[in-house]
């Protein structure tokens, strides 16, 4: 059987053969078809990317029917049980292939040598209000990186890239800490080098002033798991950021300040704080049914449900939910915990929710455990990003190495006035 489509198309009774790869057939290759011989030739119309793949890649797997998760091959739940630390996964993902011994401690010891951030950031960060929302110092101080590393523009050297890998991966964490500590109006506390990078991660933001690091090891297996869930789900829409303003030839920085701004969005990873404000607004368990209601009626969404490519269970939800009794058993149960399960217990039995294929999400549950952690509800993004950032690396590099791939550009379908002569203004009416 020939891997080819044949079209037919009714303007012009013409038939063209189109190759099929993958399972797809290439946009251009629909470009053969025209009425007549100056006709630009037929588009696709696709709003939000519901059927176009924009890119081959190795990175991640996902099969949203099944609710399949995969890095390199690797199950998600695989990895989250197993994995030895969050670098041994971010290793995998960048480089395609579980570390040796030796690889992961030369990809730590890199990473961990770039985990001091200039002085001047912190006067950056302390331009902001403490009351500002830290996805936006965040973003911010992600942006200003490039002005410390203006090499980070050469691309295309290997060495300069991977150099800005590590410094990526090394700082945003004690970025994001010192972002913390700024608001709270507390003394910054510096990486070290000799803890996790969870548990380096948690001492520079809880760390009251103890000699020695005391982070629970608890907390910081939770904190691991969580950033392994994070660490990437293909082309989301921070990724597509990342990849798109990549292609530009932008610098790393610039991209992920871009790709962490997509993030910010409620319907996107700030979904976990939206989880959090719609359980507080909710309140009690008695009014969860007319929560419930409101929803069906088209009054809102119910935060943490639904997913763009998850039609089944969100695999990430499923590890977060039993992550979360582990937590609450050193921090006590987040009262809002039951809430949440009545929530999810009558949003999983309803048929408005059966018939549109919604189920919690990775964020569904991650807000519940954040908060018993003591991490401020604005917060909970911030901490998806520090995951996600080896993901956004990840698909940066491959993008940017990827001889197919050119400046993105989508099309636009012109659906605005002709041609017409500018009207001075005391003619206008
Ligand atoms: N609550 C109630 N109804 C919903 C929800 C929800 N959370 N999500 C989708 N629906 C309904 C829509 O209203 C629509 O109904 P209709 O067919 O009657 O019009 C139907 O389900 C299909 O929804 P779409 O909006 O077309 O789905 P889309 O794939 O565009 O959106 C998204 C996916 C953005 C995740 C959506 O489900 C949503 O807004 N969820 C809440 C926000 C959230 O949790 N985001 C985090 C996603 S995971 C992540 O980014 C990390």
């Amino acid at each position: 059987m020939a891997d080819t489509i044949t079209i037919t198309d009714n303007r012009t009774g013409k038939q063209y053969e189109i190759p099929v790869e993958n399972e797809t057939i290439r946009a251009t290759d629909l470009r053969k078809i025209k009425v007549s011989e100056d006709d630009f030739g037929l588009m696709t119309y696709d709003p939000a990317f519901m059927n176009t793949s924009s890119v081959k890649s190795r990175i991640t797997f996902i099969d949203g029917d099944k609710g399949i998760l995969r890095y390199r091959g690797y199950p998600i739940e695989q990895l989250a049980e197993n994995s030895t630390s969050f670098l041994e996964t971010a290793y995998l993902l960048f480089y395609g292939e579980l570390p040796t011994k030796a690889q992961l401690e030369k990809w730590r010891l890199n990473i961990k040598t770039h985990s001091l951030v200039h002085d001047n950031v912190k006067k950056i960060i302390e331009g902001f209000y403490r009351e500002a929302h830290p996805m936006g110092v965040f973003t911010s101080a992600l942006a200003a990186l490039s002005t410390f590393y203006p090499e980070a523009q050469n691309i295309h050297d290997p060495e300069i890239r991977m150099q800005q890998v590590y410094r990526l991966m090394g700082q945003v964490p004690t970025i994001a800490a010192w972002v913390y500590r700024h608001s709270k109006g507390m003394p910054y506390v510096y990486p070290d080098t000799k803890l996790t990078y969870a548990e380096n991660f948690l001492n520079m933001m809880f760390n009251t002033g103890t000699a020695e690091p005391n982070v629970n090891p608890v907390l910081e297996h939770a904190m691991t798991v969580l950033f392994i869930l994070h660490a990437d789900h293909e082309q989301n829409c921070s990724t597509n950021v990342m990849r798109s303003i990549g292609s530009s030839h932008a610098n790393p920085y610039a991209a992920a300040a871009g790709a962490a701004a997509a993030l910010s969005g409620p319907l996107h990873g700030g979904a976990n704080e939206e989880v959090l404000k719609m359980l507080d607004e909710i309140d009690r368990l008695a009014n969860v049914p007319d929560f419930i209601k409101n929803i069906k009626e088209g009054k809102g969404k119910l935060m943490g449900f639904g997913h763009r490519v998850y039609k089944n269970y969100d695999p990430r939800a499923k590890v977060i939910k039993k992550l979360a009794y582990d937590v609450f058993k050193v921090t006590g149960s987040n009262p809002k915990l039951d809430l949440a399960l009545a929530l999810e217990k009558i949003a999983l039995e309803d048929d408005y929710f059966i018939k549109r294929k919604l189920y919690p999400n990775v964020d569904f549950y991650s807000g519940l455990i954040y908060q018993a952690m003591s991490f401020p509800t604005e917060f909970f993004t911030v901490l998806f990003a520090i995951g996600r950032t080896i993901g956004w690396l990840t698909q940066w590099h491959e993008h940017i190495t990827d001889t197919e791939q050119k400046i993105a550009r989508p099309r636009q379908i012109y659906i605005g006035s002709g041609e017409r002569n500018y009207v001075p203004m005391n003619e206008r009416k």
